[in-house]
């Protein structure tokens, strides 16, 4: 017979994403809704050892949806990848007669959620990253804001490389995925967009494009180098020396995870959060929300962190053409 659930806990864990609170917002009043206790669990798997637990009201999520970041804070825990940490994380949460558990997170945190399930807390896993490395889903919490406010922030150095007909490499997030780099580059129309999955290291090719779009009148060159690849201050260098164009590398770093959600971010967290909390009253565990070919749909947490995925071949190619 399927565990009854009482009291849900929710976390954010790895890197923040926007959107999280939205997710969060969804969770709190979905489990309210359904008769549910709902307790939110502060900085991740760090906070549940250190028990930073909290019960949330309604309106401990008012005035949050439009807001970037996380109010329950994230962290990353080396402990909780330990045997003996995770047995006393699953341990506080039944002290705190806590029966489920949402991580909104990536693929390290669905890893902590498979830990606790096995001990016996109910989890479900909510996918929660810029990166949109995980491969069970087209769609995680962030990616699309983070993807516009890159956007933006490339075509303002696109306006000043053009001004001084520079070339510019513009490194972007993403850890060992392109998925940001390559959105980017489309939506930037770069003239060249360097992927971890694609790269070939073959950097007298770069400079060629460069000198022959030089050639033909080109203003600028915009280069969207992703951070698996990175090292683009060393690159800038040597493709100046090799060109004779100038050339400057920008990494926008950080200020990609931040700011308000999009709506599409807004709405599909809001989605999965209240989803996430569906399938815990009906008694399911270890298993990942995902969205997939246009709908909302769950997995086994196990046969999702197994699945892989690459960066689309098709969009890739095109690429290349449409930045002529
Ligand atoms: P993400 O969730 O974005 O992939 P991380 O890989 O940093 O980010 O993982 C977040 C946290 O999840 C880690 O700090 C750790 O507490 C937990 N975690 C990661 N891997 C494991 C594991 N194998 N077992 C248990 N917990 C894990
Ligand atoms: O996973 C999200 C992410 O922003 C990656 O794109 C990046 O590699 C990493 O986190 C940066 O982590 P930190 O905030 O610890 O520097």
């Amino acid at each position: 017979m399927a565990k009854e659930i009482n009291t849900i806990g929710v976390l954010t864990s790895g890197g923040d994403a926007p959107g999280m609170n939205a997710a969060i917002r969804a969770v709190v009043r979905e489990a309210i809704a359904k008769g549910k206790q709902i307790k939110g669990i502060k900085r991740g798997y760090a906070g549940l050892l250190q028990e930073e637990i909290v019960d949330m009201k309604q309106q401990d999520v008012s005035d949050i949806i439009q807001r970037g970041g996380t109010i329950l804070q994230t962290a990353r825990c080396l402990e909780f990848t330990t045997e003996e940490g995770q047995k006393k994380g699953a341990e506080i949460c039944k002290k705190h007669g806590i029966d489920g558990v949402i991580v909104i997170g990536g693929d390290g945190s669905f890893k902590g959620a498979q830990k606790l399930a096995a001990l016996g807390i109910n989890t479900i896993g909510i996918p929660g990253t810029i990166d949109l490395d995980i491969a069970c889903t087209e769609y995680t919490i962030g990616f699309d804001t983070a993807a516009n406010t890159a956007m933006e922030a490339i075509d303002k150095v696109r306006d000043t490389s053009t001004s001084h007909e520079r070339c510019s490499i513009i490194e972007v997030m993403g850890r060992g995925a392109g998925y940001i780099a390559l959105w980017c580059g489309i939506a930037n129309g770069a003239e060249d967009i360097l992927l971890p999955e694609k790269y070939d290291y073959d950097e007298q090719k770069l400079v060629n494009h460069i000198i022959e779009n030089r050639k033909r009148g080109k203003q600028h060159h915009i280069i969207i180098n992703a951070e698996g690849i990175g090292h683009s201050a060393s690159m800038a260098k040597r493709i100046e020396a090799a060109t004779g164009v100038e050339t400057r590398a920008t990494i926008l770093g950080h200020m990609q995870r931040g700011g308000s959600p999009t709506c599409k971010d807004r709405v599909y967290a809001s989605t999965m959060g209240a989803m996430a909390v569906d399938l815990l009253c009906e008694g399911k565990s270890n298993r990942v929300v995902g969205y997939r070919q246009g709908n909302f749909v769950d997995f086994d947490i196990d046969e999702a962190l197994a699945m892989r995925k690459g960066i689309s071949e098709y969009q890739y190619l095109i690429s290349k053409n449409l930045s002529i």
